[in-house]
């Protein structure tokens, strides 16, 4: 039997045309792959970014599942169309890219690079920066990704606190939930990573009031989704020196608008959603696994829970 998959993430077809096609074969799985569905009653799989431009999934009535490319789903969680199973990714290429950027921004500031890199009066300062075990690191979301940062922060010495909306135990590392664990969390780090899903709960999470329990010079590092931090309350309290530095990944309106103050503000640093991206090497067999299991009548592995929207 021959499975046909719509590959609906248009903008991505050269990157996946050669692998998936590839990775299906090697798991002996007859597929044809279309990038329009003829006859949408036909299609069993769907392969789907957030900017794909099919919206309405009312005619994939066989559809068996629908295969975001993107770990983010709240592009398309909440489409009422969509009744299909719909499921996230997780790929070792997207953690390992996270895990390397928040790495390496954290050490950014732990280390205070930047007064020697940019360095034009020639200062000679020879303060060390205290060891990473001295630097309390908060994980915001303890997922696939924010446990594999906090992991990694771990294996340098940072003493790293996880939170998340659910209590945890066994990870080897606090992790601490609810609204007093997240001020013990805030109130106890000078890093603070936020790794959660854009949700109606997660929607400014930090606002003015929590942010206040951070750390004054405490550093932020956004690579989430823009609306957890309240952008207004972050400039003030980047003014006021609340907050020492914040590097931000990702943004209410991306691209960044060439006139929103955190372009131009001295302790904010932008980088343009590029702290993880989706692997088609990786993602392929991903991808084929969750296929594999649909036609074998087994549970799909990362299935997106649509009542809390991750
Ligand atoms: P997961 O779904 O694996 O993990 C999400 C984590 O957030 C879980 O620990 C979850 O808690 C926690 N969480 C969710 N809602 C709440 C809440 N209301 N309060 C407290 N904790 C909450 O996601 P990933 O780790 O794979 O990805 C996280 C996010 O990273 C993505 O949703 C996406 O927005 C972003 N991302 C950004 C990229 C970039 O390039 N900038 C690339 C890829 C992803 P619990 O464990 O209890 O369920
Ligand atoms: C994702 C992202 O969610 O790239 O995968 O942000």
């Amino acid at each position: 039997m021959t499975v046909t998959i719509l590959f609906a993430a248009h903008s991505l077809w050269d990157e996946y045309r050669e692998v998936f096609p590839a990775a299906l074969a090697a798991a002996g799985i007859a597929a044809q792959v279309v990038t329009e569905a003829a006859d949408p009653a036909a299609v069993d799989y769907i392969i789907y970014a957030p900017n794909a431009p099919l919206q309405d999934f009312t005619p994939f009535t066989r559809t068996k599942a629908v295969l975001n490319l993107w770990a983010g789903v709240e592009r398309i969680v909440g489409n009422a169309t969509l009744t299909q199973p719909l499921c996230r990714m997780v790929d070792i290429g997207l953690t390992e890219g996270m895990v390397e950027w928040v790495v390496g921004h954290t050490l950014r500031h732990h280390l205070g690079m930047d007064r020697h890199i940019v360095n034009p009066a020639r200062v000679w300062d020879p303060t060390c920066p205290p060891l990473a075990r001295e630097r309390p690191v908060a994980m915001l979301g303890m997922g696939a990704l924010g446990l594999a940062c906090a992991r990694a922060l771990m294996a340098l010495n940072f003493p790293v606190t996880g939170w998340s909306r659910t209590e945890k135990t066994g990870l080897g590392l606090p992790c601490l939930h609810g609204e007093d664990g997240l001020k013990q969390a805030l109130s106890g780090a000078e890093i603070v990573v936020t790794l959660l899903p854009k949700t109606p709960d997660t929607e400014n999470l930090l606002d003015a009031r929590r942010i206040g329990w951070m750390r004054k010079g405490a550093v932020i590092l956004n690579p989430g989704r823009g609306p957890l931090i309240d952008d207004e309350a972050l400039l003030a309290a980047l003014d006021s020196g609340q907050i020492g530095h914040a590097t931000l990944d990702v943004f209410r309106v991306e691209p960044l608008p060439k006139d929103h103050p955190f372009w131009a503000h001295p302790r904010v640093t932008v980088t343009p959603h590029i702290a993880a991206d989706t692997r088609a090497i990786t993602a392929a067999q991903v991808l084929v696994e969750n296929i594999r299991r649909g036609e074998a009548g087994q549970p799909f592995v990362n299935l997106v829970d649509r009542a809390r929207g991750y």
